[in-house]
Order: C-alpha cells, then sequence, then structure tokens
C-alpha cells in the first residue's frame, strides 16, 4: 500500500476535482504491474496497472481507493479487474462519493476476496481535499502553510520574511502550490512581500490556481506584481460587501475580480461557490490568526526553519485561547526534513471515510 499510495501523489496537480489514486497488482506477494491515475479524464490506476500487465489471473490488487463502479469518463474499474481474472483486491478506504462507490459490493458479488482498511490513514491523508469536498460540500478545503524561525516569527521587526526557509522547502512550496485550487494571502503580505503566486515547480498543474487577497477594505496595492500580472493570471480580491463597488471599479480595470463577503466564513461559502474545492492559504499572520480562530483551517503545513529572530510578526496572530486540557489535539500526517528546515503537517480532523 505504501507503493500505491507513492505512486498515487504522481497525480497530485492533475487529477482534481477526482482524487489521487494509486494502484499495484501482486502476484504470490512480488508485485507485477502498477498504475496510478495520471491526468484527470484518464485512465485509472487500476486500469492503468492491468494495462501494463499480460496475465492478471489471480493475482491481487492493492489500491488506495475503492474501485468505482460507475460509467464516467473511463469504464468501471471494478468490472475491469472481475474481467482480469484478479481474485483479491486490498483498499485502503472506500470511496464516498456518489457516482462512485459501490465497487467493493461488485467485487464482492463477483466472488473477489475484499480487504479495506489497510493504511486507511495515510490514503485519507493524501485524498483529504476530496474527502472534504464530498463530506462538507459547503466551503473549501482550507490549508495553512507557513514558515516560521524555529521561535515562531513569520517576519523579522522589518516585516522581511523572504528566504527565512531554504531551497528545498521553497521547492516543496512550488509542488504543493500545483495541487490546490487557489492559493490566499492577508492583504499586509501582498503590501510588504509584493508575491507572484504561481506554481514555478516541477509539476506543472492542469489548472493554474487562482490567487486570493483578503483585503476587507479592498485598498490593494495596485503596483504589485499581482495586479500586474491579473490579466495573465486569475486574481480575485474578497472585500466587505459594503466597499465592493468601489474595489470593483478600482481593481476591475486591472482584470482583478473582486468579490464581497462579510467574515471569513462568508468569503469561503463564496470561494465554494466560485469553484474553489481547496485553497492554500500563505499568511500572513493576522489572516492565519483569524481562521485559526473561526475553526478554518483544517490542515496545517508548517516549515519551522532554524533560526532565531528574537521578535518580529507573529505566526498564529490567535486570540481564543484555551486551557490545556480542554486543547484539541491534532493529527500528524508527516513530519519530514527538508533541507535544513523540518516540515510538519497537521490536520484539525482527519477526514476518514466509514469503512
Ligand atoms: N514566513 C511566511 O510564511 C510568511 C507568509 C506570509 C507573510 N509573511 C509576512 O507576514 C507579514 C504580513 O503578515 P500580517 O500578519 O502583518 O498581515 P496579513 O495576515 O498578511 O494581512 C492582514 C490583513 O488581512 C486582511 N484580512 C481580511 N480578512 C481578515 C480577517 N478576518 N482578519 C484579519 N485580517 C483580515 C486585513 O486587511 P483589511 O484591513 O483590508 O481587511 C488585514 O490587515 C509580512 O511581513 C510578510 O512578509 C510571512
Amino acid at each position: 500500500m505504501a507503493r500505491a499510495t507513492a505512486l498515487a501523489l504522481r497525480g497530485w496537480g492533475r487529477v482534481a476535482p477526482n482524487p489521487l489514486v494509486g494502484a499495484v497488482l501482486l502476484r504470490d506477494g512480488t508485485p507485477v504491474a502498477d498504475g496510478f491515475h495520471a491526468e484527470y479524464g484518464g485512465p485509472h490506476a487500476e486500469a492503468a496497472a492491468l494495462a501494463r500487465c499480460d496475465d492478471a489471473r489471480g493475482t491481487t490488487c492493492v489500491v488506495t481507493l475503492e474501485p468505482c463502479a460507475h460509467h464516467g469518463k473511463t469504464p468501471p474499474c471494478a468490472d475491469a479487474l472481475i474481467a482480469a481474472g484478479v481474485t483479491r483486491v486490498v483498499i485502503a478506504g472506500r470511496d464516498p462519493g456518489a457516482e462512485a462507490r459501490g465497487g467493493v459490493e461488485r467485487l464482492r458479488a463477483a466472488g473477489v476476496e475484499v480487504t479495506i482498511g489497510t493504511e486507511a490513514r495515510e490514503a485519507a491523508a493524501m485524498n483529504a481535499a476530496y474527502l472534504w469536498g464530498v463530506a462538507r460540500p459547503e466551503r473549501p478545503f482550507v490549508a495553512l502553510k507557513l514558515a516560521t524561525s524555529v521561535d515562531g516569527f513569520i517576519a523579522d521587526v522589518a516585516g522581511g520574511s523572504k528566504w527565512i526557509s531554504g531551497e528545498a522547502a521553497r521547492e516543496f512550496v512550488h509542488w504543493l502550490r500545483a495541487g490546490f485550487d487557489a492559493i490566499g494571502v492577508g492583504r499586509r503580505t501582498v503590501e510588504v512581500d509584493d508575491p507572484a503566486l504561481t506554481v514555478r515547480g516541477a509539476v506543472v498543474p492542469r489548472n493554474v490556481p487562482l490567487r486570493v487577497v483578503f483585503a476587507r477594505d479592498g485598498m490593494v496595492p495596485s503596483d504589485g506584481r499581482l495586479i500586474a500580472t491579473a490579466s495573465e493570471t486569475a486574481t480575485l480580491v474578497i472585500v466587505g460587501s459594503g466597499v465592493a463597488g468601489r474595489a470593483a471599479a478600482q481593481l476591475g480595470r486591472f482584470g482583478v475580480r473582486v468579490l464581497g463577503a462579510d467574515g471569513l466564513g462568508d468569503a469561503l461559502r463564496v470561494l465554494r461557490g466560485e469553484g474553489v474545492r481547496s485553497l492554500l492559504v500563505e499568511g500572513g499572520g493576522q489572516l492565519a490568526g483569524a481562521l485559526l480562530d473561526a475553526g478554518l483551517v483544517d490542515r496545517l503545513y508548517w516549515i519551522q526553519s532554524p533560526i532565531w529572530l528574537g521578535g518580529g510578526v507573529t505566526a498564529f496572530g490567535t486570540r481564543n485561547a484555551v486551557p490545556l486540557g480542554e486543547a484539541l489535539p491534532w493529527s500528524v500526517v508527516e513530519r519530514r526534513a527538508l533541507g535544513p528546515d523540518t516540515l510538519l503537517v497537521v490536520d484539525r480532523e482527519l477526514c476518514l471515510p466509514a469503512s
């Protein structure tokens, strides 16, 4: 399953709104073929693995998601596995999607032995945005990514945050961006950092992420990179509904879309209405704190750099303090080194489908 999960991740940035899926065919415990869902509309992982196997009769298929039972852009994978003579299917998690589910029942009805739940946590974490979209379609899955000093600052006292983290972390961030529908920042970050918020890594996303600025008063500097490139890369500014008309008049001529919303919850609903299923918020601290306080962050990507700033812009400008005994534990999804930096990925609640 670990191998199937690693394969599935190769579809990152290319398959949404479909889930990431990887599959390995084994004969007597030895892998004989594998495949993954590489492109939206293209073959599913099971079909890709079967296509690379001369004779799949009597094999076991290990797959990160329940094989589909529906005719979508491709025929049902459950039927393909049955027709190929696969005798056992090991699945990490069931597919909660209304259209696709039912593969397990179809396989079992055909006499295929099915096991569900192997490394379910890892597979669910990988597809968190997809699972969220099925269970909670009213707003996008929200991930917060911050790079901090070891003492928890996202910028020095002068506001400078360029190169807090190193090269490997920056490469990771470009990979990360490719897998999200939208990338958001607070107005101050636009003023101070003048970010491009584009994907400039090895993975070229199928859809370029929408750039979103949260600015209640609508006062986004018009001489920055976001505005200058808005005609090439879709850019949206979310402002208070009372100033939406004025902001649209100011920013619309640069090709920027302006939408009004009252509060962050409303802003997220507006984004979902625009087709945004997953949002990566990249700071700064005020926006991060407001989202955290409102319980609107589902995942945190925290990159901690081994530098000591001793003061500066606080990473998590939260206000809702709770006693230790009442603090909710988040689930650790991943810990790893990114060059000299450390990545910690935690989820507020793990989006596990029923098995
Ligand atoms: N190391 C990192 O990962 C990283 C990432 C990003 C930024 N930074 C650094 O962080 C600094 C900027 O961060 P910051 O904390 O000062 O500002 P910020 O979070 O980028 O922006 C704050 C602004 O966001 C807008 N906003 C919209 N809705 C909000 C809400 N519900 N609550 C609070 N704000 C809301 C507000 O503008 P309105 O008043 O118009 O509503 C507010 O002034 C810069 O120095 C930048 O270099 C570091």
